[in-house]
């Protein structure tokens, strides 16, 4: 990736930048890669900042929503209500009453009581609630413990042996119209099989919904499809098609289905970076430091799941290389970037940037330690400047 790297040097750090040239390509690929009954719903929990959902809505993707917050925040970005799904295991009544009102397309439901709640809503509201069920199809994928999200254990979802008696509940609860299947099975895979998998799982499903009759007319895979961090420049676009082609493959959808898919990181991951700088380069007894203004405030991936991202000097002229660990200035042990990392020579002042930071970054921001929240800036808003 290019860098306005002049430009950096005006802006006060950390902040993030997002390549938007390279989300428009990416929401391209995407595209040319859907079916006509495919529907793609962006996982806006991935990256919520205005200027990247502008994006997304011109490209005409729908919304996946987790919070009332979200839901407002896609509506705020011109997504269209009826493209807005909407998952979580704890739906607030407001939560439910907004997405109510303003007529979202489909509340993925995780449980029974949800249910009962939103049929007891929707009946003093006068609406009918359209919901999918969010199954658990007890398929663990090959991905970090704290982004796997399918297997039995997993607080999310209805038991797969269940299905069928919840699909009977619906039937029985006049402000509900059940309308599809949802299933969500982890974040960052990388390997196609997990979801070939997840696709042979639900037309385990379908058949056995249909020996009761029963086809309902959505399905939704949900999202997860990784990228790579290690080679950001050699693969600014995740694998969508062996990701599509998969699906296309193995999944048997019924006549008059549609498809839904709820892909988040492997948008928007890769046109993110965050931007900080060296304050101070410090000689442990063991180990050489790279402290930088941008830490776990900032990114916290690294603290919270082990998460290695790309880090490169902007501004380092040294053909010498040293091994630091690349450290924010948060009061916390955890707050590494890397650790024993190789790079040229830095030095106070240098810019680094992190990369492929465009996914569950800027987002997940904290102002621990009284820091301000990060600002932003897109290759657009710079080149304008
Ligand atoms: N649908 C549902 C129901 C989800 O829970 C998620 C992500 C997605 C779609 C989008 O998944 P994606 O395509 O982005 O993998 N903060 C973590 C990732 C958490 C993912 C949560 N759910 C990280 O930084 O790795």
């Amino acid at each position: 990736m290019e860098f306005p790297i002049e430009k950096f040097k005006a802006l006060r750090t950390p902040f993030y930048y997002y390549d938007t040239a390279l989300l428009d390509e990416t929401l391209q690929e995407v595209k040319e890669h859907l079916q006509p009954n495919w529907q793609v719903h962006y996982a806006v929990k991935a990256c919520t900042n205005p200027k990247i959902l502008r994006h997304v809505v011109a490209a005409g993707f729908g919304a996946d929503c987790v919070s009332g917050g979200e839901i407002q925040a896609s509506l705020d970005a011109g997504f269209p209500a009826d493209k807005i799904v909407y998952s979580g295991v704890g739906k607030s009544d407001w939560e439910i009453e907004l997405g109510l009102m303003v007529g979202i397309q489909c509340f993925n439901v995780e449980s029974v009581p949800e249910l009962e709640v939103i049929n007891e809503l929707a009946k003093n509201h006068g609406k009918i609630a359209q919901v999918a069920l969010r199954i658990n199809p007890n398929v663990g994928a090959h991905t970090h413990e704290n982004i796997t999200t399918g297997r039995a254990e997993n607080k999310f979802g209805i038991a797969w042996e269940d299905t069928y008696n919840v699909i009977e509940r619906c039937q029985q609860l006049d402000h509900i119209e059940c309308v599809g299947l949802h299933f969500h099975i982890g974040s960052q895979i990388l390997e196609m099989d997990d979801f070939a998998t997840l696709a042979l799982r639900i037309n385990e499903l379908q058949e056995m919904l249909e020996t009761y009759g029963i086809r309902l007319p959505n399905v939704n895979v949900g999202g997860g499809l990784g990228i790579d961090y290690d080679n950001p420049d050699a693969h600014p676009i995740a694998d969508f098609k062996a990701y599509f082609e998969t699906f296309r493959r193995y999944l048997q959808l019924r006549r008059g289905q549609q498809l839904h898919f709820e892909l988040g990181r492997s948008i928007v991951a890769q046109c993110g970076t965050l931007v900080g700088k060296t304050l101070y380069v410090k000689e442990g007894s063991l180990k050489k430091f790279a402290i930088i203004d941008a830490g776990m405030t900032e990114l916290i991936r690294p603290a919270l799941y082990g998460a290695v991202h790309k880090i490169e000097n902007l501004t380092s002229t040294e053909s010498e290389e040293c091994v630091y660990d690349v450290v924010g200035p948060i009061c916390e042990s955890s707050d590494v970037f890397v650790k024993d990392y190789r790079m040229p020579k830095t030095r106070r002042g240098d810019l680094i940037a992190i990369r492929s930071a465009g996914a569950y970054g800027e987002i997940m921001a904290s102002q621990y330690n009284c820091r301000p929240l990060p600002e932003s800036f897109t290759s657009e808003g710079l080149c304008c400047q």
